[in-house]
């Protein structure tokens, strides 16, 4: 509730994009609470708060966290239940046991949500794995134009020195994350151990027409943009709907231009969120999806364009760490599943730099990305006291 106060929106809600000066206020206060238990603090090249614990035998170090940034609006707790999780654990296990003997590491990442540059792709977590191109801060672009290289000078970052982020020198990262659907509440259980990371795609998908009076030009000689986007979009969220479960596609974006009542417009514009699991079916659901707007586009004769802003392979989560995290449940009597992710993460990057596994907390009636985001202190609780308990075996 406390971090919640930066960006607050509404009764419940978080408004807090990348490099806004509410994002400056949340990461000032984690790295106030880092301090305040003696951790060494620094912000990388791209902002994301670390807090170190050096451990006494050195070597790679072990790390938890998650994002600050929300989307807009979202939630009090997609991202940042996850620092809050990673900074009690580590306080804790300080003040129980000392400094630990391998380096215990918080991180709080900058931009997961791609809520105010939708093409940024884990800016934070990517930096670490060395995956920004030097060019890219002048190329990826906020909603309103703005490159996001300007959004990092605007909170005293240099956008040239993105590369100075990568890490080497990371051995295991562990996520502790709502979960975002309904799964856990099904079950009855507070806590998930996640098994793997589905593989989403977004495209940005324009269809343009001819722009007409919306009473006198006859329906048969219309070039509509807004009868083939709602044909696309039927079409599509029909095609994951039928694939059935774990397939899933969203349209949640779409803009008419213009956007008058009496006109057909000159140009409909939306996103389509596609997401599988498995490989092979996310490559058949993204060919349907692309067979079916070709389709349409050229049956209705209107220009068909899309950019793909989003596009991350599924990625399973380390087995070693996974039985780690189920055994700390299990020793602890904390009641838990093994559970899929049907959300992007952080991790997801960061897999490629370290270990990573993950541990899901119930969402209240399964809501997320929405203000009416909510789970309990008991549930964060456990999720928090499993973290701990690997993160004590990993680092003692
Ligand atoms: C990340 O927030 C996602 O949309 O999965
Ligand atoms: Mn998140
Ligand atoms: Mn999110």
């Amino acid at each position: 509730m406390t971090l919640a106060q930066h960006g607050a929106y509404g009764e419940t809600g978080v408004w807090r994009p990348a490099y806004s000066p509410e994002w400056v206020a949340a990461q000032e206060m984690v790295e106030g609470w880092c301090r305040g238990i003696g951790m060494d603090v620094r912000q990388d090249a791209v902002g994301s708060v670390w807090g170190k614990f050096a451990g006494s035998e050195g070597g790679k170090s072990i790390v938890s966290g998650s994002h600050i940034d929300s989307q807009c609006p979202g939630g009090r707790y997609d991202g940042a239940l996850g620092v809050i999780a990673a900074y009690v654990a580590m306080r804790t296990l300080v003040e129980q046991h000392g400094l630990p003997r391998r380096t215990l590491e918080i991180v709080s990442l900058c931009e997961e949500e791609s809520s105010r540059y939708p093409a940024s792709n884990y800016w934070g977590s990517r930096a670490i794995t060395g995956r920004i191109a030097p060019e890219d801060p002048e190329h990826v672009v906020s909603l309103d134009g703005a490159t996001i290289a300007d959004g990092m000078r605007e909170v005293g970052l240099d956008p040239t020195r993105v590369l100075e982020a990568k890490r080497d020198d990371l051995d295991y990262f562990i996520e502790l994350h709502i979960e975002q659907g309904p799964l856990l509440e099904q079950a009855g259980l507070p806590v998930g151990i996640v098994t793997g990371i589905t593989g989403p795609r977004e495209y940005w998908v324009t269809v343009t027409g001819r722009s007409d009076h919306a009473g006198a030009r006859p329906m048969d000689t219309r070039r509509d943009p807004m009868a083939g986007a709602a044909e696309i979009i039927s079409g599509v969220i029909n095609t994951a709907h039928r694939m059935g479960r774990p397939a899933v596609t969203t349209v949640g974006r779409i803009a008419a231009d213009p956007n008058l009542s009496p006109a057909v417009p000159e140009q409909v514009a939306f996103t389509v969120d596609a997401r599988h699991p498995d490989p092979e079916q996310r490559a058949v659901l993204f060919a349907r999806h692309e067979t079916l707007m070709r389709e349409i586009a050229t049956r209705r004769d209107l220009d068909l364009t899309w950019e793909i802003t989003w596009d991350h392979d599924p990625q399973r989560c380390d087995p070693e760490l996974v039985a780690l995290l189920e055994k700390s449940a299990k020793n602890q009597g904390i009641p838990h599943m093994l559970i899929p992710s049907g959300a992007g993460h952080d991790a997801q990057q960061m897999a490629q730099v370290a270990r990573t596994a993950m541990i899901f907390v119930r969402s209240k009636d399964g809501r997320s990305h929405t203000p009416a985001e909510f789970t309990s202190v008991e549930d964060a609780v456990a999720g928090i006291e499993v973290l701990t308990a690997a993160l004590h075996r990993l680092a003692y």
